[in-house]
C-alpha cells in the first residue's frame, strides 16, 4: 500500500523523524522556519497529513483562500498541546481532523512555571545579570532582597493537566492553592491538592501572591488578564504566564509594571512571538523566557511519538486518542 504523504513543518528530534519515516512518506521542512500562508495552502493541497507547530498560523485566511475541492489533507496532527493557532471551525468544515499532544508536556511546563516563580520572586535573572556584569560587591544583609515563595499563596487559572502539575509542585513548597476554573472542580480533586476554588477572577487576584496561567489561548481567553485584573492583584504579587501570550493584555501589563501595581512577572509566551513588546525588556523585575515550556529532550520526543500515534490511528481508521475536532 502507498504510504501516506505527510509534512513536518519544523525539525523534530531526529529519533522521531526517523520513526515517522518508517511508516509514512515524510517531507521535512529543512529550513526549519515557520511556513507562510502560501506554503500552508500548498501543504493542504499536497499532503494527506500536516504536522504543524504553534509557529504555523493555520487561520481563516489560509483555509478560506483555497478551493475546498483542492484540499488533500485529512488530518492536522499538531505538535503541541495548545491549538489556538489552528482555526478549528474551518478545519471542521473541510472535514479535517485536528489532534494535539496533551499529557506528555504537563510536567515540563509546570517545571517552567515554578522556575519563573522562583526566578521572579527571588530575583534570579537580575542576580545573574549583576554577577556576569562584574558588579557584585559581595554578600551583605540587604543585598537583592526578594520575596519568599515557600508558604505563599498560588492562584492558578485553568485547572487542567498543567495547572494540576503546577499545584503538585507548589504543594512541595508549602504553598496554599487557589483555583479559578470555568467549570466546577469536584471536591475530591480540590482536596487532593488542598485547594480552594474561587468563583471570580477578582477573588483570585486579590488573594494570591503568585498568579499562574494554565488556561487555553484563543479568542475565549484573549486579554483575560486585563487592567482590572492587574489592578486587583496585590502590589507584592507576581504574574506567571506559561500558557499563551494573548491571555495577557501586554499593554496593561506594562502599565501595571510601570506603576508598581504588581511586583513582577515571569513570562514564557508572548502575543506576537517571536517578537516581544519592547517595553517589557526594560524591567528588571520581569523574567522573559523564549517559550521553553516543553523544551526537554524527553518531552519533545514524547510529543512527536504522540503525533505519530494520532495519525497512525487516524489512517488505520481507529479511534484517534487526542482528537480536538
Ligand atoms: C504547546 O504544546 O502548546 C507549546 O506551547 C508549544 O506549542
Amino acid at each position: 500500500m502507498m504510504k501516506k504523504k505527510i509534512l513536518i513543518t519544523r525539525r523534530w528530534p531526529e529519533s522521531v523523524e526517523t520513526e515517522l519515516s518508517k511508516h509514512f512518506d515524510v517531507t521535512v521542512n529543512k529550513s526549519d522556519t515557520p511556513l507562510n500562508t502560501m506554503q500552508l495552502q500548498s501543504a493542504l493541497k499536497n499532503y494527506d497529513a500536516i504536522l504543524p507547530t504553534v509557529t504555523d498560523k493555520l487561520d481563516k485566511h489560509v483555509f478560506e483562500g483555497i478551493d475546498s475541492s483542492d484540499v488533500q489533507t485529512r488530518i492536522i496532527g499538531n505538535y503541541g498541546v495548545g491549538f489556538s493557532h489552528i482555526d478549528l471551525d474551518c478545519a471542521k468544515q473541510l472535514g479535517i481532523t485536528v489532534t494535539n499532544t496533551p499529557d506528555v508536556l504537563s510536567e515540563c511546563t509546570a517545571d517552567i512555571a515554578i522556575m519563573l516563580m522562583l526566578m521572579t520572586a527571588r530575583r534570579g535573572g537580575e542576580g545573574e545579570r549583576e554577577f556576569r556584569s562584574g558588579n557584585w560587591s559581595g554578600w551583605r544583609p540587604t543585598h537583592m532582597i526578594g520575596q519568599k515563595v515557600s508558604g505563599s499563596t498560588l492562584g492558578i487559572i485553568g485547572f487542567g493537566r498543567i495547572g494540576k502539575e503546577t499545584a503538585k509542585r507548589a504543594l512541595g513548597f508549602g504553598m496554599k492553592i487557589k483555583v479559578y476554573n470555568r467549570s466546577k472542580i469536584d471536591d475530591k480533586t480540590l482536596n487532593a491538592f488542598n485547594a480552594a476554588q474561587v468563583s471570580t477572577l477578582k477573588e483570585l487576584a486579590v488573594s494570591s501572591d503568585f498568579v499562574s496561567l494554565h488556561c487555553p489561548g484563543g479568542t475565549e481567553n484573549t486579554n483575560l488578564i486585563d487592567q482590572a485584573f492587574l489592578d486587583a492583584m496585590k502590589p507584592s504579587g507576581y504574574l506567571i504566564n506559561t500558557a499563551r501570550g494573548e491571555v495577557v493584555d501586554e499593554e496593561a501589563l506594562v502599565f501595571a509594571l510601570n506603576n508598581n501595581l504588581i511586583a513582577g512577572a515571569g513570562l514564557d509566551v508572548y502575543c506576537n512571538e517571536p517578537n516581544v513588546n519592547a517595553s517589557l525588556l526594560q524591567f528588571d523585575n520581569v523574567v522573559l523566557l523564549p517559550h521553553l515550556g516543553s523544551a526537554s529532550q524527553a518531552t519533545r520526543e514524547a510529543m512527536g511519538l504522540r503525533v505519530l500515534e494520532n495519525i497512525t490511528h487516524f489512517f488505520n481508521k481507529e479511534a484517534v486518542p487526542d482528537r480536538v475536532c
